[in-house]
């Protein structure tokens, strides 16, 4: 019989960048694990091929990125509810010789942001989400799981964002589309406030937005973490808001893929962190 694999991959076109190889190689030494995550650059053209033709013999299963996480949510046939919900998968595990799409973005968030900040999710009374693209979604839909009933989502496009608010709107959460426009006078008011967008990332357009009303009491949360210290959270730190930068996300996110394919739950440290840090030092 032909062995079973202990490596995982990760998806991605251009995938080089990608920080999950540093993470999960810091867990499998850390945990003395014999196995490996390797990068698979695959194009949009050859992903379903790929995918179809994945056995257990060739991975443990893996992440996918962009640009694929909704190529794979559409070409798989077996999905958690948390990749149903959100038509996208960051995650692949096999169960019973089936491959599984998973998701974990929202998991990642939310894990990072209870690591961060002492207050209950749920009482979260004025939430405001700056995007409506595919970051934004897990966000949004972890907020509500969690018990937040009220959030603002703007985005440059309105629809995207009635969109977004009509899919994920209930009786348990009303989502309001707002103005891009109309941040400033949003935020006044707001406890938490994340940017779901690539703006502020190296390389990206700023978030050109007034910066000055976020209030001393909010918690503002930025998805991006290269850099570290977005014009956001330099601006809202120096109002004394509590501010949770973008690198926790991703390193809990990491969390349940490890623990499905090497049977450990890792922890999320400091020194895991540092090393991340470090990487994105070198490369900024
Ligand atoms: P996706 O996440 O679906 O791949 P994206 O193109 O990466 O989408 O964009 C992510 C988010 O950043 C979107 O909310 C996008 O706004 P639009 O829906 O209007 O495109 C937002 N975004 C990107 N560039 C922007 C800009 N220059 N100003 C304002 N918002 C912007």
């Amino acid at each position: 019989m032909t062995q079973k694999s202990n490596t995982a991959i990760i998806l991605g076109h251009p995938v080089a960048h990608s920080r999950s190889p540093i993470i999960h190689s810091f867990w499998l030494n850390l945990y003395g694990i014999e196995g490996a995550y390797i990068t698979k650059d695959v194009s949009p053209d050859d992903i379903n091929v790929f995918i179809g033709a994945l056995t257990p013999q060739d991975c443990v299963g893996g992440n996918v990125t962009i640009p694929h996480k909704e190529a794979v949510y559409k070409f798989l046939q077996h999905h958690t509810p948390q990749a149903l919900k959100l038509e996208a998968v960051n995650t692949l595990y096999w169960e019973e010789g089936k491959l599984i799409g998973h998701n974990t973005d929202g998991y990642g968030f939310i894990s990072h942001l209870k690591a961060s900040v002492s207050k209950k999710i749920s009482t979260f009374e004025n939430v405001l989400i700056l995007g409506a693209g595919g970051a934004a979604k897990p966000i949004i839909a972890a907020l509500i799981d969690e018990g937040v009933s009220a959030i603002k989502i703007a985005n440059r496009t309105f629809a995207r964002a009635e969109k977004l608010s009509a899919q994920f709107g209930s009786d348990k959460c009303q989502l309001d589309p707002i103005c891009w426009d109309d941040i400033s006078q949003h935020m006044i008011s707001t406890d938490l406030l994340v940017n779901t967008t690539s703006l502020g990332m190296s390389g990206q357009p700023p978030l050109s937005i007034d910066f000055g009303l976020i209030p001393t009491s909010s918690i503002v949360y930025d998805i991006v973490y290269a850099p570290l210290e977005t014009e956001l959270l330099a601006a809202a730190r120096a109002k004394g808001a509590h501010c949770v930068d973008g690198l926790g996300m991703l390193l809990h996110q990491a969390v349940p893929g490890f623990e499905k394919w090497f049977g450990k739950r890792p922890e999320v440290s400091e020194e895991l962190r540092d090393l991340i840090v470090s990487d994105l030092e070198k490369s900024s």
